[in-house]
């Protein structure tokens, strides 16, 4: 290995093809992404057959483009990182299979990534110069898929601190965005009808907020929802307020449940450390002002990754991948792609790893 290394990342979980060019210097030198929504809003949501086709489809133009970007070819990287689950299996096998069969062909090393630990890992590639993020932080990944508190005390290093009895986040968002006949993906189309919307016209519950742990439920604050979206006058004005009242809730929600995985953290750590967000979730402006308004009571610093990084991309698999390589040893051509991968376990698993 170079003194800098240099990662090709490949990201294939949902229903982004991309793939980036990293160097452990935290440089982005290129970052692909090819979104599928086009091909999955007629089904209002994304259809697990169709994204694997599609990763298959698009996968090898995209690592074209993240190489030529970058100035680089395949001999010129020292790993090839892939996501390597949790995520739609088809599109994982996709990804993986492409990164064995380029790690076989070059003899680089191949790194398997924890889709969620590339997300934890996000904040550590974007945190500014003079301000690097150091373990351990406290993260709260927000995402489709997932909805969790964790201590994060090192690389493979994670302690659940909090998790979602039910739905995620992003889920919630997705499936009260499509009540509101809002479209797909809804995450990014709730919080723009919310901004014209006055959020105290509705009260919906904040389920769990007051609870001594720091888990989270989103099924009652989902009915809640689909009760009030039935009595209301289907007029645009009504959809924003409903929306904004929506997100309100879930603001304070995230910030009641953060608040209680604060005080948990801090008495492992002590105070002073940092909050961060991730996941898609995390692109929400009025969820990060909620959080940052959190963070100052607190006395944390909050750190963000920039809107483009927080949804799946594969610089953050690539920078995870130069995490893991300068940690231990690569992964095996044998690694099996995983549907299930929960975090905490990262440990556990990396130990079976070559
Ligand atoms: O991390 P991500 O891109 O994919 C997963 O790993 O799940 O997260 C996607 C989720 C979707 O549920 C989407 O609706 C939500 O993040 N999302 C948002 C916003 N942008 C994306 N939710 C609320 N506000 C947004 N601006
Ligand atoms: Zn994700």
């Amino acid at each position: 290995m170079t003194a800098i290394t240099l990662m090709l990342g490949i990201e294939t979980s949902c229903d982004e093809t991309a793939a980036a060019v990293v160097d452990s210097e935290r440089h982005i030198l290129s970052n692909v992404v090819h979104s599928q929504i086009a091909a999955h809003t007629p089904f209002g949501g994304v259809v697990p057959e169709i994204a694997a086709r599609a990763h298959l489809d698009y996968l090898d133009n995209v690592i074209t483009r993240a190489l030529s970007d970058a100035g680089v070819t395949l001999m010129d990287v020292d790993g090839i990182a892939a996501t390597g689950g949790p995520g739609l299996i088809g599109g994982v096998i996709v990804g993986v299979m492409t990164a064995k069969a380029i790690a076989a062909s070059t003899g680089k090393p191949f790194i398997a990534v924890n889709h969620l630990e590339a997300h934890a890992l996000t904040a550590r590639l974007t945190a500014p110069a003079d301000r690097p993020l150091e373990f351990p932080y406290l993260l709260l990944l927000v995402s489709g898929g997932h909805c969790q508190l964790l201590d994060v005390e090192g690389i493979g290093c994670y302690r659940r601190l909090g998790t979602t009895i039910d739905d995620a986040v992003g889920e919630a968002f997705d499936k009260a965005a499509a009540m509101l006949g809002l479209g797909f993906p809804g995450g990014p189309a709730l919080e723009s009808a919310a901004r014209t919307g006055n959020p105290k016209r509705f009260s919906l519950p904040r389920p769990m907020v007051g609870r001594p742990n720091a888990d989270f439920s989103f099924s009652g604050l989902k009915t809640a929802l689909r009760q009030a979206v039935a009595g209301a006058p289907s007029d645009e004005h009504s959809k924003a307020d409903l929306a904004a009242a929506f997100q309100a809730a879930i603001a304070d929600v995230l910030v009641d449940r953060t608040n209680r995985a604060i005080t948990m953290f801090e008495e492992r750590h002590g105070s002073g450390r940092s909050l961060v967000v991730a996941g898609g979730v995390a692109a929400n402006q009025s969820i990060r002002t909620a959080l940052a308004g959190l963070a100052d009571r607190r006395g944390l610093t909050l750190a963000v990754p920039p809107v483009g990084l927080c949804t799946d991309n594969a610089a953050m698999v690539a920078w995870a991948g130069i995490e893991r390589l300068t940690e231990g040893p690569a992964d095996t051509l044998d690694f099996a792609p995983r549907p299930r991968w929960p975090l905490d376990q990262v440990a556990a698993s990396a130990g079976a790893k070559a």
